[in-house]
């Protein structure tokens, strides 16, 4: 590995960290909504978000595992979770979240292949297309 591809791989892993810690935020901010969100428009939305929320913990593990397979150190830290009172304003984060996320992971993917690691680009697969579901679902909800 020449020197200028191995301060890419670098950044290529503490971008996939910093991923990890949306993950983190995800798993707290549902498991918090889950227990809090209310109001009958939104009865049906609380199943979905606990389906989001058994993916986000195997996104999690997904993205731990490729940063210790690429040689890096998983982080451990959960970036802070607002909360929120009003049903609305909480799936209105949530839906923030996620199409951070989605932003993040198509970038992600391309960045893998480009770099020619094509074990991480299908491993990360799976979260591009959750992702792509879980910004559907919440557009849905939130009528838009
Ligand atoms: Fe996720
Ligand atoms: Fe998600």
């Amino acid at each position: 590995m020449t020197p200028a591809a191995a301060i890419e791989v670098e950044t290529f892993v503490s971008l996939l960290n910093e991923d990890l810690g949306t993950e983190y935020q995800s798993i707290v901010q549902y498991t918090n909504h889950i227990a809090t969100i209310n109001g009958a428009e939104f009865s049906g939305i609380v199943a979905e978000l606990k389906a989001h929320l058994v993916q986000e913990l195997s996104h999690a593990q997904i993205l731990a595992e490729q940063v210790s397979f690429l040689g890096g150190e998983p982080g451990t830290s959960v970036p802070s979770v607002e909360r929120n009172g009003d049903s609305r304003r909480a799936l209105e984060a949530d839906l923030r979240l996620e199409t951070e996320q989605l932003e993040r992971y198509r970038e992600r993917f391309s960045q893998a292949n480009d770099l020619q690691l094509a074990d991480v680009a299908e491993a990360l697969r799976p979260l591009l297309e959750q992702t792509q579901e879980h910004v559907r679902d919440l557009q849905m909800v939130l009528g838009e």
